[in-house]
């Protein structure tokens, strides 16, 4: 247990791999050292509660704990949790991807998985009472997790960019290129940065999943990338962003490490620009 968590039911372990997804969960609850998660203040009241435990359940190293082991069914059950028309949020990250988040979208032109969850027993059951998946968008190789597992149980496509498919060889749908690709009521993004062949997905125009190109930052009160977490090009990264200001009607910004983020009405092209100035500044 660590040292910096306070006094009573709820705690974070020495195993926390510092990857954010319970301060996502419960910021109220959650703070970090900079090197892991500990719980700043014990829940307080039903609704706190409720999320702490469904941050323990997204917790991809098992880290947080109880001391009184309190009920988890109703947690568990809510997953996934509604973040907006058709959209959900899947919970139960896997290690393998670093802790990172992952997505459900339903619709009449085929259900998407965004990035791979765990493949839990309980989240199988749930997507199959939703329909079943028919593709699942992989936005770049660090995030394919358990992606192959699902692919397989619902007979799913699963939609890479070449320049990272050796992380999913036998990906059925290898898009190449930097052009745009429609399917269904997606459109596929080329965002080249973070990795090489990064994909971002907008989804009916309003809903962008971003993976590890874009999300929103709350130290520092902002949408943005991540300098210190950019594997081939910063500046490439930059102008991939400078490319979104396209992207007009965004209303929630879905990304895989970092915070999601509701966004204004028609402000996605002023937080892009505000973005880019302040990614420009980063050494
Ligand atoms: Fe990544």
């Amino acid at each position: 247990m660590l040292a910096e968590n306070v006094e009573g039911n709820f705690f974070v372990d020495s195993s926390c791999i510092n990857c954010g997804a319970c301060r996502h969960y419960a910021p109220e609850v959650f703070a970090g050292t900079g090197t892991s998660s500990f719980v700043k203040k014990q829940p307080q009241g039903e609704t706190e509660e409720f999320i702490t435990k469904q941050a323990l359940l997204a917790c991809p190293t098992a880290s947080i704990g109880m001391i009184e082991k309190l009920d988890l069914t109703s947690a568990r059950n809510a997953f996934p949790l509604s973040m907006a028309t058709d959209i959900y949020l899947n919970g139960f990250n896997h290690r393998n991807s670093y802790g990172a988040h992952s997505y459900f979208i339903q619709s009449e032109t085929g259900n998407w998985l965004v990035d791979s969850p765990r493949f839990v027993r309980d989240l199988v059951k749930k997507f199959e009472e939703m329909g079943g998946l028919d593709y699942i968008f992989l936005t770049h190789r660090d995030d394919v997790s358990e992606a192959h597992r699902y692919a397989q149980h619902f007979g799913a496509k699963r939609i890479i960019h070449q320049l990272e498919s050796d992380a999913q060889k036998d990906a059925e749908i290898i898009l190449e290129g930097d052009k745009v690709h429609q399917i269904s009521l997606g459109e596929i993004h080329f965002t080249p940065g973070h990795t090489q062949g990064h994909l971002v997905l907008l989804w009916d125009t309003r809903y962008l999943f971003t993976g590890d190109h874009f999300a929103w930052i709350p130290s520092l009160h902002q949408f943005g990338s991540f300098r210190n977490a950019c594997w081939y090009s910063w500046e490439k990264q930059i102008e991939s962003v400078q490319r979104m200001e396209a992207f007009h009607d965004v209303e929630a910004v879905f990304p895989w490490h970092g915070k999601w983020g509701m966004v204004d009405k028609q402000q996605f092209p002023h937080i892009i620009r505000k973005s880019v100035e302040w990614m420009h500044s980063v050494k």
